[in-house]
């Protein structure tokens, strides 16, 4: 538990307010952006926040603009007194819950688009997607005025977006990507792997095991053709599909490379496995 107990704020001027009160007494203020429905993942950004940090502030919004028509923002999973009692526990100082007057008031009108990284992968399945990821985080990080923000790297492509926008728009802000967590099977922990059914979730480890002997083969020097060629064949027969990506990308830039000359690499996939889109990344190189 943290010394302190958790403050909720809903609206931006007295979450500032806070947020310059801790800064005026030299505290680190890192904020942790979330859509709710917390899993251990989220904990141990919260965790991570905790570490390097003086005060957590840890925001949960569900943003419509990053779903699609057809994606599931009303179906999306919201339990707020479950998120506030986990936050509380894990030691954070102010939770920031705003709705969407506060985040998208009438008149609304701007939008940020990221071009190079948000092209491809899953920018090329959810069209619009990381403009709203840019433009909320902008948001949140401008309302919050945070030192540090957190993101998980299972959305390496999410985290890549936003480090170029705070970059390109001169935020001061430092973004630290946070390493995925994982079940002891592999798979990535997620809030939508409780759309699984039992017989899927058994299955769904599989993405995690190709894309880390995709990045064992690259290690060894094996051909990326060949590599990703066996591992789509290995999903498909595991019951994904469709596989909309398995991709071997500059960790960096994110354009795509084929072996490890350029410098270290991420293998990204997003694939179906039933009615749910499972997305997941390791590093080679
Ligand atoms: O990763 C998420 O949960 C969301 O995309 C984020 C960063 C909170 C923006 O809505």
């Amino acid at each position: 538990m943290s010394a302190f107990p958790l403050s909720v704020f809903d609206a931006v001027a007295p979450l500032r307010a806070q947020v310059a009160a801790w800064r005026a007494v030299g505290d680190r203020i890192v904020l942790v952006p979330t859509m709710g429905a917390l899993h251990a993942g989220h904990l141990a950004l919260v965790a991570q926040a905790r570490a390097i940090g003086d005060r957590v502030v840890a925001s949960i919004f569900v943003n419509p603009t990053q779903f699609g028509p057809n994606e599931d923002f009303l179906r999306y999973p919201r339990d707020t007194a479950s998120d506030l009692a986990l936050l509380a526990e894990a030691g954070v100082d102010a939770a920031y819950l705003p709705d969407a007057a506060v985040m998208y008031p009438a008149g609304f009108s701007t939008r940020i688009a990221v071009d190079g990284v948000s092209e491809g992968l899953c920018g090329g399945f959810r069209p619009g997607h990381f403009s709203g990821v840019a433009t909320v985080v902008t948001k949140l990080i401008n309302q919050a005025q945070p030192d540090v923000a957190l993101f998980g790297e299972k959305d390496f492509q999410q985290l890549q977006v936003i480090r170029r926008a705070m970059r390109d728009l001169d935020i001061p802000v430092l973004i630290e990507g946070v390493p995925t967590l994982r079940e002891a099977d592999g798979l990535a922990l997620s809030s939508r792997n409780r759309y699984l059914t039992p017989e899927e979730r058994a299955r769904a480890p599989r993405l995690h095991a190709v894309l880390t002997r995709i990045a064992a083969g690259l290690n060894a020097g094996e051909p990326a053709e060949a590599l990703v060629a066996e591992g789509r064949t290995v999903l498909e027969a595991a019951g994904f599909g469709p596989i909309q990506y398995l991709e071997i990308r500059d960790a960096g830039s994110l354009a795509p490379v084929s072996d490890l000359r350029t410098g270290p690499v991420r293998i990204l996939a997003a694939a179906y496995l039933g009615a749910t889109r499972l997305i997941d990344n390791v590093a080679a190189g």
